[in-house]
């Protein structure tokens, strides 16, 4: 197998973990967890997602960053390489191309909501907020979605600055994610801090943790188990891709437990800053994706420094949406350097260029095109349902399948060095049995067929 990637490497062990952390740790910890941990009741939704995480997120990306690392190419030409190796069909390097679509198809909406969050940097910065009622933060966000060309505007300098730092390669990753994570979690905590004070926080609390199972649907788990994915950045070639950039020596079993606890902190930490105000201004948890837009704002306009800290709060969020949006997009963009000659450059123009003008279709869905649904579901919903709940869950599914059934034990044993042979095996028992069956049952069920 290659011995590097044409792409580059990582400069550490270090480097790898903020950049896959800066891809896990995004819009989907902080925007997607809590609006869907209230859609779907809270505590049982929240504890089935954990238990995602755990029994089929973690063992899935000690798998996905293994097979980029033994293909170290795109996800496409890696599962192709990876399939040919082990003697099965050409047909595996499809797994590649459902990742380089669901990454594509994620981007496109993933790139307006974060444009909500720069929208909001401004907003918060030039004081509208202070003192501001519930009633008025929800004005303030129904007008800005309301306006298609401000959304469009917004999306398109995401796109554009998320570009930018992808034609940089590796190198220009590296250095933006290295500031980020630490300054996030220092301005979560500190709302935290607000909410426990100022807000309903023992309400919160026992909503995020108290489970009640008649809450969630087989629907819901399915959601929970999606976004166990999504969260992780799992299932579509993102980690597989990073992992390609990993130099031979580094441990991938304790670097994935280090970025999967990450994430989850970081995701528990926003519900914990937003159910308390929630709760104390009587706002409605299920209120679906504008939530964040709707309480947070009320916490700044309250506190002390609450235009500094809010500022800088949508600041990351913005940062931290953005370092995940570069590996949404790097499996496609390497791609078509390696299989279309094409320079980087041109490689993101083209990428970002497609995503771009998807995303108008996200836009519109929130005013324009509002009531035009189908299975009552906006555009903005079914990209969300599809990549989310098929998509990536069928990625995480086939890599599972591949790399418990198809790669030969010696293989994925060499490639990961875990410390013992119990770790291995239990790892192995994972992947071939418990990810593929969960994953399959929840389906099934959600989609009523069994
Ligand atoms: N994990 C990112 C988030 O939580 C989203 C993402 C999904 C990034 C899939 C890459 C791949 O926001």
């Amino acid at each position: 197998m290659r011995k590097a990637s044409l792409h580059g490497q990582w400069s550490s062990r270090f480097a790898f973990v903020l950049a896959a952390t800066g891809s896990a740790v995004g819009l989907g910890n902080i925007w997607k967890f809590p609006y869907i941990a209230g859609e779907n009741g809270g505590g049982a939704f929240v504890l089935i997602y954990l238990l995602c995480i755990l029994a089929i997120g973690l063992p899935i990306m000690v798998a996905e960053i293994m097979l980029g690392r033994r293909g170290r190419q795109s996800p496409i030409n890696t599962m192709r390489d990876l399939a040919a190796e082990a003697g099965a069909s050409r047909f595996w390097s499809w797994l590649g191309w459902l990742g380089v679509i669901a990454g594509f198809l994620i981007l496109s909406y993933y790139s307006v909501i974060a444009g909500w969050a720069m929208a909001y940097v401004v907003r918060v910065a030039s004081g509208v907020f202070e003192g501001a009622t519930a009633d008025g933060v929800s004005n303030i966000f129904g007008q800005l979605i309301a306006d298609p060309e401000k959304l469009l505007a917004w999306h398109s300098l995401f796109m554009i600055v998320t570009m930018l730092v992808v034609a940089r390669g590796v190198k220009g990753l590296e250095r933006t994610v290295k500031f980020l994570m630490p300054a996030l979690l220092v301005i979560l905590i500190l709302l935290v801090g607000f909410g426990m004070e100022q807000g309903a926080f023992e309400q919160a609390a026992s909503f995020l943790f108290k489970a009640d199972f008649s809450k969630v649907s087989s629907e819901g788990v399915l959601t929970a188990m999606g976004h166990a994915f999504f969260t992780l950045s799992l299932g579509m070639g993102a980690i597989m891709v990073y992992g390609s950039y990993l130099p031979t020596k580094v441990s991938i079993g304790s670097t994935a437990v280090i970025i999967a606890l990450a994430d989850t902190v970081v995701a528990l930490l926003a519900g914990l800053a937003i159910f308390p105000i929630v709760f104390a201004n009587g706002l409605e948890p299920g209120s679906g994706p504008g939530l964040i837009f709707q309480t947070l704002p009320i916490a700044f306009g309250h506190m002390a420094y609450g235009s500094v800290f809010g500022t800088l709060f949508f600041v990351l969020l913005v940062f931290a949406a953005w370092s995940s949006s570069i590996s949404l997009i790097e499996p496609a963009v390497a791609w078509l350097v390696e299989n279309k000659k094409m320079s980087r450059m041109r490689a993101c123009i083209w990428a970002g260029l497609a995503t771009w003008i998807l995303g108008i279709g996200t836009v519109l869905s929130f005013n324009l095109t509002a009531d035009v649904k189908l299975f009552d579901k906006t555009f903005f919903d079914i990209l969300d349902y599809l990549t989310a709940n098929v998509m990536l869950p069928l990625g995480g599914l086939s890599i599972a399948v591949f790399a418990g059934w198809v790669m030969s034990k010696e293989n994925s044993a060499s490639e990961l060095q875990l410390k013992s042979p119990i770790l291995f095996n239990s790892w192995l028992f994972l992947v071939k049995f418990v990810s593929p069956v969960a994953v399959a049952i929840v389906f099934l069920k959600a989609i009523d067929v069994i």
